[in-house]
């Protein structure tokens, strides 16, 4: 094949205009939706808030949904109603944002990395149980791009050395393991609706449990530590109706009712989205299957993904450039990648508080590897031919 100029060194991009790995799709009816809202008697604290949490939990399957205000206020909320805190250990994987180590940090306690499969990119339960401690009392796993975790084994682990299993889905909304929405699998699930992922609310989160108890928890944490049912007071002869009573520490991490007006318009479209997010990822993997420059990541079965990231590992073996060339090369072509992730301890906080690089390579591999092209259902499939045109040309560039 003929190389082409490469639009960094003054040739032709790919595509006129630039695309980025991730965006929103909003439309007329989560417009109206929300300025019905905004319009109405209520705009935090109303009927739309409890509306979306009602869908939530038919999409899940789980009992009860607690909306908030951001997926790492969803995070954190997980760890106050698992009751972690000071001298205790987290377990949770490297390749992720800083939010699903850093909710024990908020607590107290203390992360501990486990390493990833070097194929999946998702937390490998072989490396949990190693790192399990007589101080471990929770793990923190993360639907990576979205694919469901090893979720049996985990939960055996979790089981067996009696620890409260949390699932960070926040790229996972719309996946399924075996059948079952992520949402009721683990003690407790948190989801993001940041705009570049799957559905949005602009900034939003939530978590699903079947969990009475951690329910309870989860709203007392995400309310201020207030309750308002008079059955629920400690004290049983209240002044007046105005009073409320704040039970335990609590913050304010509601999400207002436009937001969740929002959230329920975007969820309607989740089948759509998750369907279109597929058919992206199939071209993308038809594309790349032979081109051995290229390493896709592996799916395991178990997992119906709707797929929040579309992620390339480069083969630096195979090529003669750097990962930080080939992202320039791509932006230049007008097709801006970002990576997923830096290890999360190799950030100066977390290498102040004593973590040293190395301690998970296969994390580190692929982080060295690795860019996210884009993947959002708004692209066309001539924006996606663009994107698999980039990958290809500067691969033919670089190849040795
Ligand atoms: C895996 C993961 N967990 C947690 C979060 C935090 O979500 P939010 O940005 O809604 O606070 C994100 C956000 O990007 C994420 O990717």
């Amino acid at each position: 094949m003929e190389k082409e100029k490469l639009a960094i060194h003054g040739g032709k991009p790919v595509r006129e205009n630039k695309i980025f790995y991730g965006r929103q799709w909003i439309q007329d009816d989560d417009v109206q939706a929300i300025a019905a809202v905004l319009k109405g008697d209520y705009i935090t604290c109303g009927p739309s808030v409890d509306a979306v949490e009602k869908k939530i939990s038919e999409v899940t399957g789980a009992k009860y949904t607690v909306v908030v205000a951001n997926g790492t206020a969803a995070l954190h909320c997980a760890a106050i109603a698992a009751g972690l805190g000071e001298g205790d250990e987290v377990i949770t994987t490297p390749l992720t944002f800083a939010a699903s180590a850093n909710c024990a940090v908020y607590v107290g306690a203390r992360p501990v990395f486990a390493d990833v499969n070097p194929e999946t990119y998702n937390i490998d339960p072989d490396s949990i149980e190693a790192h399990i401690t007589d101080k471990t009392r929770a793990v923190v796993a993360v639907d990576f791009t979205g694919q469901a975790v090893e979720h049996d084994r985990i939960r055996e682990i979790c089981k067996k050395h009696n620890l409260v299993y949390i699932c960070d889905a926040a790229h996972a909304i719309g996946t399924r393991y075996k059948g079952q929405p992520e949402g009721s699998i683990a003690d407790m699930t948190c989801f993001s609706f940041h705009p570049v992922k799957t559905i949005t609310s602009g900034e939003g989160g939530a978590i699903t449990t079947n969990d009475p108890e951690l329910y309870k928890k989860l709203r007392l944490a995400s309310q201020h530590g207030i309750v308002r049912n008079p059955d629920d007071f400690v004290e049983k002869n209240p002044e007046g109706i105005w009073y409320y009573e704040m039970q335990t520490l609590g913050y304010n991490y509601r999400m207002t009712d436009f937001q969740a007006a929002l959230l329920s318009s975007q969820l309607n479209k989740l089948e759509q989205f998750s369907n279109r997010r597929k058919e992206i990822v199939n071209k993308y993997n038809e594309a790349f299957k032979d081109v051995p420059e290229i390493i896709v990541q592996k799916e395991i079965p178990e997992s119906d993904t709707t797929r929040h990231l579309y992620i390339i590992q480069l083969d630096l073996d195979k090529l003669t450039c750097t990962r930080r060339e080939f992202f320039d090369a791509m932006s230049a072509e007008n097709v801006q990648c970002q990576v997923h992730y830096v290890p999360v301890y190799w950030f100066p906080f977390y290498q102040n508080m004593g973590y040293t690089k190395g301690l998970c390579p296969n994390a580190e591999k692929i982080y060295k590897g690795i860019m996210s092209i884009p993947l959002y259902p708004m692209l066309t499939d001539e924006d996606v031919e663009s994107s698999i045109a980039a990958v290809k040309k500067i691969v033919n560039w670089y190849r040795k």
